[in-house]
């Protein structure tokens, strides 16, 4: 398969970053109302999604047509779990952007049938032609939703065992008394890659080095993110901290 070359905008600061992050998300939905959006949870997209609210505020981006799809969930917890995925998506994104709950389609990582749940999202993603945008944090191990390293580049919805790392990680988006899930359910990467816009966010010294391996590295499922540079228009969106530049 062909790489091809990645567009990367260093921004100032993550306030920055946050803002371009945003126009991407507005542009698309500003030429197809009837998007099909998939925005990670984590950190990162903090930011981001304060913009995209404010712009919802200001009138200058209608969400109402779109569809989002949920990227991923740690196996076992819904949106009522402080520290899910979909507890974060529905607080900062859903809620405040007044998106309806018929335009929301996540995994149910409660349910007993998760492979059910990956052939229903495989199904609908199917349906609907595929992201028209995905945006992505990365985790310092290079994964992207849960597709962790030495999993399947080709591989669609699936329920993975999570990377040390990520546990180790993943801590912090829970209370000290809380163990993260060891499980987690994803969108695969051959979803990712066959999104019409792929659009990857670091912030901060700590994504440094994922972030070169993404830009630099050897394309191989032993740095998930790299695998997205075989995306014609892979966008990734740095701040100062989490990349230098290498000729
Ligand atoms: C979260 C997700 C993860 C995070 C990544 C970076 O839904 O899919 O891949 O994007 O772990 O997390 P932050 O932004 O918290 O550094």
């Amino acid at each position: 398969m062909k790489t091809y070359t990645t567009i990367v905008k260093e921004a100032k600061d993550y306030d920055e970053l946050s803002k371009h992050a945003a126009e991407h998300v507005i542009n698309v939905v500003n030429k197809k109302p009837e998007a099909t959006i998939c925005i990670a949870g984590g950190d990162t997209p903090k930011g981001m999604i304060n913009n995209l609210v404010q712009a919802k505020k200001e009138g200058a981006v209608d969400f109402s047509q779109c569809q989002f799809i949920g990227l991923d969930e740690w196996v076992g917890l819904g949106e009522n779990d402080p520290g899910s995925c979909q507890h974060f998506l529905y607080h900062h994104l859903f809620k405040p952007l007044e998106i309806e709950r018929e335009q929301i389609h996540v995994f149910d990582a409660r349910s007993e049938e998760l492979n059910e749940e990956c052939t229903k999202m495989n199904q609908l993603l199917d349906s609907l032609g595929g992201l028209d945008i995905v945006v992505l944090g990365i985790g310092v191990n290079g994964h992207v939703g849960f597709n962790e390293p030495e999993t399947g580049a080709d591989w669609k919805a699936h329920v993975i065992r999570l990377d040390e790392k990520t546990l180790q990680v993943g801590q912090k988006y829970f209370d000290s008394s809380i163990t993260p899930p060891k499980f987690g359910i994803t969108l695969g990467m051959k979803q990712l890659l066959h999104s019409k816009e792929v659009v990857v966010i670091a912030s901060g010294e700590k994504k440094l080095s994922a972030v070169q391996q993404l830009l630099y590295g050897e394309v191989s499922m032993e740095h998930p993110a790299s695998i997205l540079r075989y995306h014609p228009s892979l966008r990734v969106l740095v701040d100062q901290h989490s990349f230098v530049k290498t000729l």
